[in-house]
């Protein structure tokens, strides 16, 4: 690669339920000269993000659509290389929503543009994972939004996942019950290995309501949804009177986004009284600094473990992010360039 060029990861075409790689092209493009006020980042840590399947799709999501032919829109840790800024100096360590390109330009205002404090001896990538937005989706969701308290029960789907495994130990430390559901005897030990009280292997499973039942035979008292669709369902009529759902995200769905689920229990909001509520990790940003305090600590005291499947080389975005997208994967999946 020439100095004056980047290699990015561009959208081919729109992919039809689970990704391939020819839905994707690697390119060499001019690299982007930063203007007044702006700053030219290398990026060193990209993150997959099942989101990222949304923005593919040509349909309204909470950021637009990635047009045919430009740039993957994800989060990124990067370095700065160049500054015409001087809040945002030569080296500073930044995460930032941006692009999947080795190199690009963002100005300060740019979507969740906050500062990296790389502590001695610490590995960058944790700070894409477990003390880094992951971190902080697992802590907002299950505190903030969940109001889980000592004592409680916890359900979380996906939980060998980057924010499942999170919320797990998370949850452990404040002292829950914690239940975890996972694809497979693999992941489910897994979830055990992270102090989960329970892991249910969902997918062995001909009767999900009866097995989460055995498991709290008191019902949950918080759950923390990542996937939606018919475990949902399942878990709806579980909850305990004043229960919270902390609705993260929808990932059953997201292959498939034409054919959503159509849930058929919702009148259990009613009946137990249920707050159900989705978030959005960067809207609190009055907590952030809170949460990111105890994910620090917790790490410390070797209490928060960061699980993550890494992969290095800017061309290794695609496979990565197809490979997060069929399931496959623990912990966070993340790629180093
Ligand atoms: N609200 C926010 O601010 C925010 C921020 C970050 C992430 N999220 C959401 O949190 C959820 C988890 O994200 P993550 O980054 O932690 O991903 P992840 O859990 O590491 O990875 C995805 C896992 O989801 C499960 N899954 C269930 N149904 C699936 C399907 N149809 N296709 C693919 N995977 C499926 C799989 O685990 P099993 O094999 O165990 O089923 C898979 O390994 C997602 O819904 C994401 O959109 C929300």
């Amino acid at each position: 690669m020439s100095p004056s060029t980047t290699r990015q990861i561009t959208l081919v075409r729109r992919p039809t339920g689970i990704p391939l790689a020819d839905d994707f092209a690697l390119v060499e493009v001019p690299r982007p000269v930063p203007g007044p006020g702006e700053i030219l980042v290398r990026m060193r840590v990209g993150s997959c993000d099942p989101a990222i399947r949304g923005f593919l799709d040509d349909r309204p999501s909470y950021l637009p659509p990635v047009a045919i032919g430009a740039p993957i829109n994800g989060m990124s840790l990067g370095e700065v290389v160049e500054s015409h800024n001087p809040d945002w100096p030569v080296g500073t360590l930044l995460r930032t929503f941006a692009v999947w390109s080795e190199y690009y330009v963002v100005g300060a205002d740019a979507l969740g543009i906050e500062k990296v404090d790389q502590a001695p001896g610490v590995p960058l990538q944790h700070y894409m994972g477990a003390l880094g937005p992951v971190g902080l989706t697992a802590w907002v969701g299950l505190f903030e939004i969940g109001k889980a308290k000592a004592g409680e029960t916890v359900l979380v789907s996906a939980a060998a996942g980057a924010t499942g495994s999170t919320v797990v130990q998370l949850a452990k430390a404040a002292g829950c019950r914690v239940i975890g559901l996972a694809g497979g005897p693999a992941k489910a030990q897994m979830v055990r290995d992270l102090g989960a009280d329970i892991a249910i292997d969902y997918k062995a499973e001909p009767d999900l309501d009866a097995a989460i039942r055995k498991a709290a035979p008191e019902g949950i008292d918080v759950y923390f949804d990542n996937v939606g669709g018919e475990t949902l369902d399942a878990v709806l009529p579980l909850m305990r009177l004043h229960g919270r759902i902390a609705v993260c995200g929808m990932i059953a769905q997201y292959n498939d986004a034409d054919n959503p689920h159509g849930n058929r229990n919702l009148w259990q909001l009613v009946v137990n009284r249920l707050t159900m509520r989705g978030f959005i990790t960067y809207d609190h940003p009055e907590v952030l600094g809170e949460a990111q305090a105890v994910l620090d600590r917790l790490f410390a005291e070797g209490k928060l473990k960061p699980l993550e499947n890494v992969r290095s080389g800017l061309e290794k975005l695609p496979e990565a992010f197809i490979e997060l997208m069929s399931g496959k994967t623990t912990g966070k999946t993340l790629v180093l360039i």
